[in-house]
């Protein structure tokens, strides 16, 4: 139970609430969703499966954990490369996910004010130009996240983070509910559920597909070593398969109802779907604005969004935390400090993409934007690939089913040919499909 509970805290964060929607909303509804869908279930479910495998059989940080195994099964120990690079995504990844998730505590007191009472999309659009169009008040935000996540890094108390999951987590989700229920009366809901699951595969481009794949992996946390990490002190009587199944289920559901909750919203008053990375912060505050103790419910939802975000971080930041300890010999405090201290510093890229540096526009299109595509798009895809590679064609038949614990029987089978087979060529043809070379 307390392994499921860490792997879901940190799976569930701003990659269901506010990331899904927005990227749903920037490639088009429908047929992305399914993708999306796809990818979960046919590549993440698998690789996260491969991860808590790996994980628990190798019992030290990833970076060590691959080397080893690595050497172990006759390859060599440069398999650890796949660690390191994890490490690297984690590092990035929590540059800007904190920068988003200062956004979310700023918003708990606006919320609790009631600067949202009655307020209009337009109205509601300047609060949040305010806070993140003044580089030094998104900074402030920023600042305060990152100490909270070292904080509790570095004193090692994320056990207790872990019995607050089992209350806050189901908290959150009720109160999804009560805003699907809001959307649901007073949306344009059939027009949100119409856009998000009415599929047009001719509009998708081949780099949605990737940008749909890349969040498979975001909003698992795999294809990183994150739950590799956490497998590392799984029991070896708990069920790996029915552990990351329930995750897996858990995840998909809180990201499904958050685009049932916000696409209503967006139609209704008017906004476009693809606002970009802002958009549930000028939709929810709509509908805390003008329900009946909205104050109270905005800022209990902004409460627990952080929270979630909170778990979430501390898992991207964990595996290079205890590489430091275990390989660099540095105690937990200064690991967290100086680590934390780099991203911190990294991640004014992030905060300064929306305001001073926001005309700056290459490739994908902001800074922001060029490091969230790097780090969910191509990093977290390639990991996902290695990892995939090596439990299903480097670990040796009878090391995989000796873990796995479901004996040999189809269970097993199908999970080793989405491994070995799915997996693997799915993420190649999608990476071969986003650079173009199956365009007509
Ligand atoms: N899965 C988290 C989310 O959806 C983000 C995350 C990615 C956390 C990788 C840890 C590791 O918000």
């Amino acid at each position: 139970m307390a392994f499921i509970l860490a792997v879901s805290g940190s799976a569930i964060g701003l990659g269901n609430i506010w990331k899904f929607p927005y990227i749903t909303g920037q490639n088009g509804g429908g047929a992305f969703v399914i993708v999306y869908l796809c990818c979960v279930f046919l590549i993440g479910l698998p690789i996260m499966i491969s991860e808590i495998l790996i994980g628990r059989r190798g019992r030290r940080n990833p970076v060590t954990t691959m080397g080893l195994l690595g050497e172990e099964e006759g390859g060599h120990k440069y398999w650890q490369l796949v660690g390191v690079m994890g490490i690297f995504a984690g590092f990035i990844i929590l540059s800007f996910y904190s920068v988003i998730a200062g956004w979310s505590l700023s918003y708990i007191l606006r919320a609790a004010s009631g600067a949202f009472t009655g307020g209009d999309a337009t109205q509601i659009g300047g609060v949040f130009t305010a806070i993140t169009g003044v580089w030094w008040r998104s900074a402030a935000w920023h600042t305060l996240f990152m100490l909270m996540t070292v904080l509790v890094v570095a004193r090692g108390v994320q056990r207790g983070l872990e019995q607050a999951v089992r209350i806050l987590m189901p908290a959150l989700f009720l109160l999804l509910i009560v805003l699907l229920g809001y959307s649901a009366v007073s949306g344009q809901f059939a027009a949100g559920f119409d856009y998000m699951f009415r599929a047009d595969f001719s509009a998708l481009s081949g780099n949605s597909v990737l940008i749909a794949l890349g969040h498979s992996f975001f909003t698992l946390s795999v294809g990183i070593c994150a739950v590799m990490a956490y497998g590392a002190y799984l029991p070896q009587s708990t069920s790996i398969t029915g552990t990351a199944s329930t995750v897996v289920i858990a995840d998909t559901v809180v990201s499904l109802v958050a685009g049932l909750v916000i696409f209503p919203i967006v139609f209704a008053n008017g906004l476009a779907p693809d606002a970009g990375p802002g958009l549930i912060f000028r939709t929810l505050p709509l509908a805390f604005g003008n329900m009946p103790a909205g104050a109270f419910f905005g800022a209990l939802f902004f409460i627990l969004l952080s929270f979630a975000a909170w778990t979430s971080a501390i898992g991207l930041i964990e595996p290079a935390v205890a590489w430091a300890v275990e390989r660099r010999g540095l105690t937990r405090a200064t690991a967290a400090a100086v680590i934390g201290l780099f991203v911190w510093a990294f991640g004014f890229a992030t905060v300064l993409s929306f305001n001073e540096l926001a005309h700056v526009r290459f490739l994908r299109g902001t800074i922001f934007d060029n490091i969230d595509y790097l780090a969910s798009n191509i990093l977290l895809p390639l990991g996902g690939l290695l990892i995939t590679i090596f439990a299903g064609w480097v670990i040796c038949r009878n090391a995989s089913a000796d873990e796995l614990d479901v004996g040999t029987g189809l269970l097993y089978r199908a999970w080793r040919f989405l491994t070995r087979y799915v997996a693997p060529v799915g993420v190649i043809l999608i990476f071969l499909h986003a650079i173009g070379v199956f365009a007509p």
